[in-house]
């Protein structure tokens, strides 16, 4: 699947913007505060209601105006066809769009749009805390399983009931009836995320060079409990599970399952947040990335979409030159930010540039 049109309208500065993608890779190319990252951001939106920079939709949405929309027409490789998707966002309401039909779920656009942004705080997805690594698993067992998603859930929402069961000592009566879902679902999120790192782990192979002469990644999973527990054995988990229930509810919550668990990146045997230099992480950063869209690039959705914002920001000359080797090859397609279009080369023949300037965009004829 790509994005072969696409039309932004009150998405921060932008009044009202409407391009044709390539299905290669488009450039996008201008000064600070044109406008860059707010495009990646409606495109962010668009393939799942939520933007990179921020939760908060408040921001997004262009001051003195009341309503975002972006909508696009997606382009289905495996069915050689086309179709409309859009979304519209106010501070109280959102509407989605698929193919004419209504839709509920924010989670459906992501299936149309197999979208991976690469930014600037890239890094902190391994200098930060554990949720984005889980999100990065979950994010690539949503495309590869479609039990995924209705498991995540409702783990979701057994976590929810148990930690009010641990909170009020009214609704304590319950705490055995959720401690046996919850345990039901511990070996089942994790088996989808070792899929998932697996899938990862195997692109990231392919994507070595990128640091190769700096050491070598290994990536680990944590399933958010100690190393003499084991997850398939639900009697040993539940007997774990009464053990620290004085603990539990001291704190009022769960403290121990896969809602803890980590991805430990380990970089020539040393935790990576902790020893590689900064250039180094962002490399880190970005190959974990490239990974994770490949793998989510599956027999269903056959490519998918990566956004680079500001590619260039912190990367040496060297660094830069090994990104855009990796990208000439990628089958995905691209939507490369800068405040200067790479040395000649990379463009390829069907590929497009755009130039943006404060509130408005021009496609250069090549
Ligand atoms: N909600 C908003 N309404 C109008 N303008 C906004 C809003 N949010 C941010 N901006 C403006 O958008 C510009 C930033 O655009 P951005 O896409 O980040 O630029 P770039 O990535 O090209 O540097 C800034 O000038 C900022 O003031
Ligand atoms: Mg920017």
């Amino acid at each position: 699947m790509w994005l072969k049109q696409l039309n932004i309208e009150n998405c921060r500065l932008i009044d009202k913007w409407a391009i044709e993608l390539s299905d290669s890779v488009n450039l996008v190319i201008g000064g600070n505060a044109a406008g860059k990252s707010s495009l990646l951001e409606a495109v962010s939106i668009l393939a799942s209601g939520r933007s990179f920079r921020t939760p908060r939709i408040r921001e997004v949405i262009r001051n003195g105006t009341e309503q975002l929309t972006v909508t696009g027409r997606v382009h289905d490789d495996a069915l050689q066809s086309e179709y409309p998707i859009g979304i519209s966002k106010t501070l109280k309401n959102t509407r989605i769009r698929i193919n004419h039909a209504d839709v509920n779920q924010q989670a459906e656009l992501s299936s149309h749009l197999p979208l991976t942004v690469i930014h600037p705080d890239t890094i902190t997805l391994l200098t930060g805390s554990p949720g984005q690594r889980r999100a990065l698993l979950d994010w690539v067992a949503f495309y590869r399983n479609k039990d995924f998603h209705q498991d995540w859930k409702n783990y979701q929402r057994v976590l929810k009931q148990r930690n009010s069961c641990l909170r009020d000592p009214q609704q304590r009566y319950a705490l055995q009836y959720w401690t046996e879902q919850l345990v039901k679902l511990q070996p089942r999120i994790h088996h989808f995320r070792e899929d998932a790192l697996q899938a990862i782990i195997e692109a990231l192979d392919n994507l070595k060079f990128l640091f190769k002469q700096q050491g070598s990644l290994v990536l680990k999973l944590y399933n958010g409990f100690p190393a003499q527990v084991k997850l398939n054995d639900e009697t040993q988990l539940s007997a774990f599970y009464a053990s620290k229930q004085e603990q539990e509810s001291d704190q009022g919550m769960t403290l121990y399952g896969c809602h803890r668990g980590d991805l430990n990146m380990l970089f020539d045997g040393l935790p990576v947040a902790q020893f590689a230099s900064r250039g180094q992480l962002k490399m880190f950063g970005i190959a974990l990335l490239l990974a994770q869209s490949e793998a989510i690039t599956t027999k269903d959705t056959k490519r998918g979409i990566i956004a680079i914002d500001d590619l260039a920001s912190e990367l040496d000359s060297d660094n830069q030159d090994l990104l855009y080797q990796v990208l000439k090859q990628t089958r995905q397609q691209l939507i490369v930010t800068g405040t200067r279009p790479p040395e000649g080369g990379f463009l390829p023949k069907h590929g497009k540039m755009f130039h943006v300037e404060h509130g408005r965009i021009d496609d250069i004829k090549m």
